[in-house]
Order: structure tokens, then sequence, then C-alpha cells
């Protein structure tokens, strides 16, 4: 695309004073070993370290702003540099000024969001266009999917993740994946693996019991690369079993690459100071995104012999080979820009399907009858589009909850929209560089503002209720990298959050009005203490730019929120077992928690956790609401082939339109083996079903996905037995089941390998 102002790099004769072998020979896809056998130990060593803080920022063949790394050219050899951007929901690189206007990506809706939808064709729809975006702005690969399991709701970077259960993050991720890479650009499954805690999250070593390791933290790459092939993996900062994951070669040679036959390419995540010669020779094969100093430290490996020159060369292998199924090799032409208008269309949609309607008493949602609305709550003003950090997506807008409610005709009381609006500049003012530009505004420089506090205001709330027909509370929670979230203002809700809430519904229900609040969150938050008083609850999460229209289009009744949490809603904090081996922020400064974390739940993560100890909950795994009902007819199961294939039919029973999720959980005969009392193992969802329509959902596992991990015997076991499937609109409301009876057991060897550097003081269960 030539009309696009970016930086188009000449390569550059930079390369003869490399110690270049040169000759004729071009990079093919049939002659990689032959380039191999013809580059020179420097130019390897160069290879194997991303460009960015290199000298050699001019040897790239395209420069895109704002992207998070790149691999070297060779002009010598044909090989072209090749560009990365994160993340995890929409290309993050600056805009692109095109003819004299400015030119952005689409922020999408969070990953979360995205699982709440359990809607692998829909994933793969978003992910599709975010790979059509990369493509016209020359980016080679996309660094998505993050498939961290969500082990404790204060993990700073959850909304990054899918979900608490690695079946759902597996396929979430694979559709990702598959979507991306359908439009000929790569992806970088992350971060390889069990990086949980953002505190000490360079260097903290995750102890992990094996067992745990197998069925949780690892079982979702695995899943994701049973059902997809990205062409990177990008190892994460973390220890595993005292050893950094980037020089772990347990976790990258023998799990990923012999026992999972994973092919692609090892990246490191962008950390440069490891030991680097350690790093390769554990399997990364790229170090990214590249120090000088990396190079040094490989060119005397190479130099001294500590570095073996096949390790090196099967580096090199791993880069060229990803490099020829580049856009950058294929030299691919595009249009000139993206069609921004149909994604935003896409990401308003997507947003719609993944919101969780968590309660709706006497059908308040759909809004009937109502025009004018006191809309309440700093965010409602101000809304959040996504997380912070590297998944922050530098975009053109974000439509706000005000907005998007006054687009569909709802009329906000005009005076409480200008108190929020000056109370926001205010809040702006205080926390944002005045320097900064518009975009940067909606971007790396947008804040959550702390709640306003209403207490001061005796007589505002009364009068709200008076002269408006109903009210909306949203509350916001922002989230972000580098950071885990906290338990008091946080997770719980603030004392001017909980005020408003109980303030506006005394008030308004006085009236017999109603109260709709809005969850505007990257993940879980406290509910039990304030959610009888609103009569509906919706779960919006960060639902990309598009935020205020995909969510008028959900209370309006345009759109039926089909959403089904990815992860459970406990009671307190302190209920979820990890909560005694989880940092509490600004406590953690060194030991335990820090230095490292030991995973004493074990596998009682989440549900499996919640539904085996029968612990009350607040919102189960699975669960969600919809303006229509579902029935579950009579499941059927067969077996063909290798696979188990479950069907059952939906019916909507309902007045209006709607998408049902079926979740398939299966409970193991007891066996030594401690089990859950049901996990899932798969899911699906329908298409928009009329009122009366039905749909059949299929559902498959193999023999392989019902076995737990036999960590005496360092295999897989599948135990003969009495197997009960339950087909479920969540974790806790199964609908129907049927036996499945297993013959004869099955085992699957694996290495002895990954175990925790300190035996683990394994939580007694049922947990106390
Ligand atoms: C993050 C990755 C990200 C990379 C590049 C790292 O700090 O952990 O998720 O892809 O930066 O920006």
């Amino acid at each position: 695309m030539k009309c696009v102002d970016r930086v188009w790099i000449v390569l550059g004769f930079l390369f003869c004073s490399l110690g270049s072998a040169g000759g004729s020979l071009r990079l093919a896809e049939d002659n990689i070993d032959e380039i191999v056998k013809q580059m020179s130990p420097r130019e390897k060593a160069m290879l194997l370290v991303g460009c960015e803080s290199l000298v050699s920022k001019d040897s790239l063949t395209v420069y895109v702003p704002g992207a998070a790394g790149y691999t070297k050219a060779f002009p010598q050899y044909g090989i072209p540099s090749t560009v990365m951007a994160d993340g995890p929901v929409g290309v993050r690189i600056f805009p692109i000024k095109v003819d004299g206007k400015r030119h952005y990506c689409t922020c999408f809706p969070s990953s979360t969001l995205l699982a709440s939808t359990w809607d692998t064709q829909l994933v793969e729809t978003q992910a599709g266009a975010m790979g059509e975006e990369a493509a016209v702005y020359d980016v080679d690969v996309i660094l998505t999917p993050g498939i961290n399991i969500m082990r404790n709701p204060l993990c700073g970077r959850n909304f990054e993740y899918f979900s608490e259960d690695p079946v759902l993050s597996g396929l979430m991720g694979a559709a990702m994946v598959n979507g991306v890479q359908s439009r000929g650009i790569g992806t970088s499954l992350k971060h390889f693996v069990a990086n949980n805690q953002q505190v000490n999250k360079l260097n903290n070593d995750s102890r992990i019991p094996v067992k745990a390791l197998r069925e949780i933290y690892l079982k979702g790459f695995e899943i994701c690369l049973q059902h997809s092939n990205p062409w990177t993996v990008m190892s994460s900062y973390n220890k595993i079993g005292g050893i950094l994951t980037q020089s772990n070669a347990e976790l990258l040679r023998t799990v990923l690459r012999e026992e999972w036959g994973y092919d692609g390419l090892v990246v490191s995540d962008w950390y440069g100071k490891r030991n680097s010669p350690e790093q390769l020779e554990g399997g990364t094969n790229l170090l990214m995104p590249g120090e000088k100093a990396q190079l040094e430290e490989i060119e005397a490996g190479i130099e001294s012999g500590a570095l073996s020159m096949e390790v090196i060369d099967d580096a090199v292998k791993h880069i060229l080979d990803y490099v020829v199924k580049t856009k950058a090799f294929r030299k691919d032409i595009h249009a000139a820009l993206p069609d921004l208008e149909q994604h935003a269309a896409l990401s308003r949609s997507v947003a719609g399907q993944g919101m969780v309607l968590l309660k709706n008493d006497s059908c308040v949602l759909p809004l009937k009858g109502i025009k004018n609305i006191s809309l309440f709550g700093a965010t409602a003003y101000h809304s959040i589009a996504g997380g912070g950090g590297s998944s922050n997506v530098n975009k053109s807008h974000i439509v706000d909850i005000s907005t998007g409610l006054e687009q569909v005709g709802f009329v906000l009381d005009r005076s409480l929209k200008d108190l929020y609006t000056k109370y926001n500049a205010y809040q702006e003012a205080l926390l944002v560089d005045p320097k900064a530009t518009d975009w940067e505004r909606l971007s790396y420089r947008r804040y959550v503002y702390p709640e306003m506090d209403l207490m001061p205001n005796k007589t505002l709330v009364g009068e709200q209720a008076k002269s408006n027909d109903m009210a909306v509370v949203v509350i916001g929670r922002g989230s972000t990298e580098e950071s885990d979230r906290k338990v008091h203002d946080d997770f719980n809700l603030s004392d001017s959050e909980i005020y408003m809430i109980d303030k506006v519904c005394e008030e308004f229900h006085a009236r017999n009005k109603k109260v709709v609040v809005l969850l505007n969150i990257g993940g879980v938050v406290e509910t039990a203490s304030w959610k009888n008083k609103p009569d509906a609850i919706l779960s919006v999460w960060f639902p990309g730019q598009e935020c205020g229209d995909a969510i008028a289009d959900a209370i309006s009744g345009k759109a039926n929120p089909s959403g089904k949490l990815p992860m459970t809603f406990p009671i307190d904090y302190f209920d979820i077992p990890s909560s005694r081996n989880f940092p509490m922020v600004g406590e953690t400064k060194s030991g335990k928690n820090f230095d490292y974390t030991n995973y004493e739940e074990d596998i009682w993560v989440g549900y499996r956790y919640f539904n085996t100890a029968n612990k009350a909950i607040v919102y189960p795994f699975g669960y969600g609401l919809s303006y229509t009902n579902f029935s579950f007819g009579k499941p059927k199961l067969e077996r063909k082939n290798e696979k188990w294939v479950a069907t059952i039919q939906i019916t909507n029973t309902g007045n209006v339109s709607g998408k049902e999720t079926v979740q398939l959980y299966i409970s193991a005969p007891q066996t030594s083996i401690q089990k859950p009392s049901a996990e899932l193992k798969a899911f699906g969802k329908t298409r928009e079903l009329k009122p009366e329509e039905s749909e059949t959902v299929k559902l498959e596992f193999t023999d392989y996905d019902l076995a737990s991990f036999d960590e005496a015997n360092s295999q897989w076991l599948t135990s003969k037995g009495e197997y009960t499937l339950s087909f479920g609109a969540s974790s806790k409301d199964f609908r129907a089941t049927l036996p499945l009876n297993i013959s004869k057991s099955r085992t699957w060897k694996v290495n002895n390998v990954l175990r925790p550097v300190e035996k683990i003081n394994i939580m007694k269960f049922p947990l106390k």
C-alpha cells in the first residue's frame, strides 16, 4: 500500500559490515537448510535477536510505528524483516496517516467478553477482522491469544484471558488463532505457562503440583494446539520448577515439542535481560524484543563453544520456517485501508452477544415504555472499552454508555449528566497530561475515574427519582497489565459505589421505579452484598470501542444478551482457595507470593472447587440469563471412530429470538485420583432461534478428554467405569443427563517433568 505515510526503508548496505557470506541464494520454502548453511555465525546470532534496540532499525524492510517488535532482514538472502504487534483483541500500532488523515485499528471486545459468548465461530469472525487489519497495516503477527487461566480474580491481566476453565480457554484460543491465520497473518499463543499474577511477574516461581499443572495450566495450551497451529508460541516471564519458562527445556522441548509435536516458532516474552544462551538451549528460538547485549552473549557463547551450533541452527530454521509464511515474505498487496466501519459494526454485535445478564427481576430488561433515565456513575459518561497495557488498542473513538443510550432515543437527565461531565473533566485535568493528543486520551492515557461521592448531596438522588422514569447505575472497574487488583475498593465495591447503589435503589423503589446496574468491568467484583437491591444486573465487561451502542442494543432489546460467565462469582474474595496464596498488593515484597507462589489449592480452581465442595457462590460458572427461555431435549450419544458424539435438541420456548449455550460436564467414576464433581468437556451454541424454533447441538469428545492426570505414574488415565454426561445451561443447572460406560481403562504416558522445587503442601479437601 503505497499511499500510507509510514516509513518504508530501502534496504541498506549495512549488512556488508556484518560479516555476511553473501551469495546469490534467496530464501524459499524449500531451501531453508541451504540458507542456514550459508549464513555466518554472526548473521545467525543477529537473526535470533529481535531488532528493537539493535543498531539496525534501518535494516527493516518495513517500519510500523507502535509495533511491538521485528525480526531482522538479510537482503543478501532475500530474508525480509517481519513485524509483530500486540495484542489480544485488536492490532496495537500507532494511528497511520493516509492523505493527511489518521486511520486506526478497531478495539474489539476483551477476551473475557469473547469467552462469555461461548461461540467459537463468532470469535473466529472477530479474529478474521483483526487479521485483515494486520494485513493492511503490514503487521505479520498479532500477539494474541493470551490463554492463561484465571486462577484468582485479582490477576491484573485476567481481562486479556478467557476463563478459569482450560477447555473454554483452549477452544477460544484456537478460534482466535484460526480466525487471524485464515487471513495469512500469524499469531502468538501466550504466555506459556502459568503467568498468573503481576506482582513480581518477571521472576516469580509458580510452584504448581504436577497434576494441577497438567490438568489446569498446561491443558488450555494443549487443547489450543490440538485445534489450531499458531505460527508462534510465546513463553512467559515466570519460572516453573525454579527455571524461567524461557529457558525451560522440560517445558519447551519436552512438553511443547516432544509430547505435543509443536513445530512452530517459540518466542520469548518481551524482556531482554535474561541469560541468552540459556534461553536458546532451553528451547526459545527468538529473543524479543532484542538487545545488543543478547547478541554479544550469543556470539560469545558460539565462540567459546558453550552454545552449540546445533541449537543455533535449529532456532534459525524455526525462524526461517516462520518467515516464509509471512506477508512480508509473500509481498501481498492489500487494500489501502481496512473496512473500519464494517469492523466497528462487528465489534458492536460481538459485544452484545457476550454480555451476561446476571439478574432480571420481573423482566425489567429489555426496557419497555421508558423514556427519561437518571444515569448514575462516572463510568457511564467515561466508559471503559478495554484494559490497560499491551492489549490497549490505539482507537479512534469510544462510544460512552451515555452516548449509546441517547442514540437509541432515551433521554438522560440533563442536570445529572452535567454534574458527571464536570466531575469527569476535573478528574481528567488531575490525571491526564495536558499535552496528550485526542487519540492518546482514548487509549493509553485514558483512566478509570474513582466514583463520585453522592453522600454530601442529600437531595440529589430523591429529586432524580421524582422526575425520571428509572435509574441506570454504572459501576466501572479498570484492570491492567503490570499490576494486580486489590480486595478493597476494587474486588469489593468502594463506599461511594455502595452508597450510590443503596440510595438510588431506595429512592427509585420508593416511587415504584426500577433500577438497572451495569458492570463495566474486566473481571469479577463482589456482588453478594448488594445484588438483591437493583432489579436487573448486566455485566457488559470491556465491550470494545462501540461500548455504549452495544449496551444500548442490549438494554433496549435490539440484541438479546446471550453471554454466560466464563468464571465463578464467589460470595467473598476469601472463599477462593487461591486467595491464601495470592499476593496482597502493596504487602508482598519478597518471599512467599513474591519470589515464589505456592499453588496449594492444586486443581481446585473456580467451579471445580465450589461445585465439588458444595460451597455457596453468587453466580456459577456458565451462568447467564436471556430475554427468552430454552428447553433441552433428550440427549443422545454415539461413538464415531475415535470420538464420542453427543447431540441434544434445544428449543426456544419464550417470546423473543435468542441463542443458548449447551455445556457438557462429565463426572468420572471416583478412583484413588481426586476428581472434581464434574468438569466441562465440550460446549456448543445455537444460532439465533426464533420462538418455538429448535436446533440440535453437537458436542464431541474423546476418551483422552476424559482422562485425569495420574501423577504417581506420569500418565493420563481414563479409568473404566460409569461416567455421567450432564447437559447444562450452567455448571449448576443440569437439564439432562446420560450415562457412559467405559469398559476398559486407557493410559497415555508422558514425561516426569516440571516438578516444583519444593513439595507443595496441598490443601486438604474439603478446604476449610
Ligand atoms: C507482554 C506480552 C506482549 C509483549 C509485547 C509483554 O510485556 O507480556 O503480552 O505481547 O509485552 O508488547
